[in-house]
């Protein structure tokens, strides 16, 4: 089958198309409703019936893979390597469901997990999901206000945890973490399962926490609870243009079914093969390429808890792959400039046998052709950028490992998977020929396994991404399809940036920045950088009458975002600035401090309250390397 006869299938019976694919998939109840709408929404499979964790584990051992390998866990950070067969992951996470029902958790129960990447963190995710429970997993990397603002929105039952994270050499105590979190919610859940790791031990609250190793022993192993389709499967937040993290909610049927086939048709991974996501568990990769998609496919995951460079060196992505015979390695491109600054010629890489890598994925932001070339040449694989997001996922631009490889574009995602139909539309909806820029829109409905609504905010789904252009959803990516139909994705067209693969609010950013008692306007843009893609970047304007030194402020400020968000946001630059440039209504013009950071060409606008202000600023971002 071609790409083209695969994709013209999924878009002339679109019902046909997604019921052979749900066909593959063992349903407690088998779906006849493909794609019905309820107030209004796509909905998949609305009255088939299934349970997640079961197709992800019971059924491989059913069709007798449970010898097989599931899951290895690789930490270099702790030196330590473990595998866990099917059998024996089915029976940790049926132990650990058991744990969680003990504590109240039934179907449609809520559980954060608030975990660094460890097995246990995938274990409780099957877990809920065995239960028919929704989990709601947040990067470890978050502060306790991130994780707090997390725990009212979802309103979980049972936290989940760990004592400790560990950054390459720096441990990270996460109980305090949580603690303080639970402090700063409205929401108290009824209690907290801690999982201890030697390198250090939590303190625990007598009344609300419980070890994860003594509940474990005397657990009863919970069977798969069967869920409608249309069940929620987890909550994921991530940024939105305001202070407010969005929940995308994902649905168990549709999931299971394009995830399953993401495997075969996108990476073309059989069951047995052995995939490799290196991203973390609190991210929509690590929930669909590190725990969901290879276990749904019956493959082997590998959850590694490193970083591509110093653990212990720019060798280590290699090392794992040719240790465990990876098939394919998905990462994002800032993992890839991070390793080849470190080791540019790939001379770690010769000491490995990569005859079983056959592909390297990349997404999670804009993949430069340098970056691109320079993996193509050193690894002589094919390189394949993939474009999606949290809201999809799943990829909705790829080349199809699976089906067919067309030839690469560089800094292009290629064209659409099946499933999508992506158009590029103007301002007023209208569709744009080749070559043109303008937002990139899919028309509706979307596949299976693109988010069902917004947590508790179905309003938000609405006026988010359904509003602007009806009968399409607005990814709130800008780009263009070129005269082949491959598409460009030229960066964000709201306050959402990509920091080293990690999406960030600059809104958010501004918000705390404000808060700052000496602060009096503020705007946070993003600035190119060369390792991690984007920085963040704010601008200050103080209050009259502050004396304060700037530097102290500016000081203060990084902490305050560091502090409120964590270190992730990698918000590193604040600068106090004499004007900002604003239009006369009062709005600051970000995309012009935008077009000075980048060296860009850039026009005054009309608008413009206070035109002589831009020479100013200009020298003063050159002033500090920001120009
Ligand atoms: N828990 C606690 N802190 C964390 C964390 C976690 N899970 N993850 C990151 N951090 C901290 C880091 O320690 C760092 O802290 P610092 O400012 O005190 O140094 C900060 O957050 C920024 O982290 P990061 O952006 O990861 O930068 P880095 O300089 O530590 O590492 C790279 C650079 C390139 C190695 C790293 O960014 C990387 O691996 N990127 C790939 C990202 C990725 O896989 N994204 C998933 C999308 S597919
Ligand atoms: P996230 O929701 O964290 O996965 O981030 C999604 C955003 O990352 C998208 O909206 C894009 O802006 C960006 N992104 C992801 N993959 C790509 C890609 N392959 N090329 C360009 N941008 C990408």
């Amino acid at each position: 089958m071609s790409y083209l006869q695969e994709y013209q299938a999924s878009v002339d019976d679109s019902a046909t198309f997604w019921a052979n694919k749900a066909a593959k998939l063992a349903w407690y109840k088998k779906p006849t409703a493909i794609i019905s709408q309820q107030n209004g929404f796509y909905q998949w499979f609305s009255d088939g019936e299934l349970n997640t964790s079961y197709l992800a584990l019971d059924y491989h051992i059913e069709q007798g893979r449970g010898e097989q390998t599931a899951l290895i866990y690789d930490s270099p950070v702790t030196q330590t390597k473990r595998r866990y067969s099917y059998t024996e992951l089915r029976d940790e996470v049926a132990k650990f469901a058991g744990v969680l029902k003990a504590q109240g958790v039934n179907k449609g129960d809520r559980v954060v997990i608030y975990m660094p990447m460890i097995p246990e963190a995938a274990i409780a995710m099957l877990a809920s999901a065995r239960l028919g429970a929704v989990h709601s997993v947040v990067f470890g990397g978050f502060a306790p206000h991130e994780l707090a603002v997390r725990i009212d929105d979802a309103t979980p039952k049972v936290v989940v945890s760990a004592s400790c994270g560990i950054e390459v050499n720096r441990v990270i105590s996460y109980k305090p973490l949580l603690d303080s979190a639970i402090e700063k919610a409205q929401h108290k859940p009824d209690s907290c399962i801690i999982f201890q790791r030697p390198q250090h031990q939590a303190t625990m609250l007598a009344d609300r926490d419980i070890d994860w190793h003594t509940a474990m022993q005397d657990a009863t192993p919970a069977e798969p609870v069967p869920v409608k389709s249309t069940d929620p499967l987890y909550i994921l937040y991530t940024s939105g243009t305001t202070g407010k993290p969005k929940g995308v909610v994902r649905d168990n049927g549709g999931h299971a079914v394009a995830l399953h086939y993401s495997m075969q048709a996108i990476y073309n991974i059989k069951p047995g093969e052995v995939f490799w996501a290196a991203s973390d568990v609190g991210w929509v990769v690590g929930h669909s390429y590190i725990v969901y998609g290879p276990l749904l496919a019956g493959a082997t995951s590998i959850l590694y808890e490193g970083k591509p460079i110093f653990t212990p060196d720019a060798g280590a992505f290699w090392r794992v792959c040719a240790e465990y015979g990876v098939k394919a390695i998905f990462a994002a491109p800032t993992a890839f400039r991070a390793i080849r600054k470190e080791d540019p010629h790939a001379d770690l890489m010769k000491q490995y046998d990569l005859s079983k890598l056959d592909t390297i994925f990349m997404a999670g932001e804009r993949l430069d052709p340098p970056t691109y070339h320079w993996a193509c040449e050193v690894s002589g694989k094919p390189v394949i950028d993939h474009w999606w997001q949290t809201e999809t996922g799943w990829a909705i631009c790829a080349n199809l490992a699976g089906v067919e490889l067309l030839p690469a574009k560089p800094g292009s995602a290629t064209r659409p998977v099946p499933g999508y139909h992506v158009q590029i539309l103007d301002e007023n909806g209208q569709p744009l020929g080749a070559n043109q820029q303008g937002n990139i829109a899919i028309k509706l409905p979307l596949p299976p396994g693109c988010l069902s609504t917004i947590w508790g905010n179905a309003e938000r789904y609405t006026s988010g991404y359904l509003n602007q252009f009806p009968g399409y959803y607005s990814s709130g990516d800008g780009g263009y399809l070129d005269e082949d139909g491959y598409l460009f994705v030229m960066g964000r067209t709201d306050d959402v940036i990509n920091v080293a693969g990690h999406r960030l609010s600059t809104g958010e950013m501004e918000e705390i920045i404000a808060s700052h008692p000496a602060v009096a306007e503020c705007c946070v843009i993003g600035l190119p950088d060369e390792l991690k893609g984007q920085q963040p970047v704010g601008f200050v304007l103080l209050k009259n009458g502050i004396t304060t030194d700037a530097s102290i402020i500016q000081n203060e400020l990084v902490a305050l975002v560091r502090q409120e968000i964590g270190a992730v946001a990698c918000f590193k630059r604040a600068l106090v600035v004499p004007r900002l440039p604003k239009t006369r209504s009062g709005k600051i013009l970000r995309k012009l401090l935008r077009q000075i950071g980048e060296g860009e060409n850039y026009q005054i606008p009309s608008t413009i309250d206070d035109p002589a202000c831009l020479p100013e600023l200009e020298q003063l971002m050159k002033q500090h390397g920001l120009a």
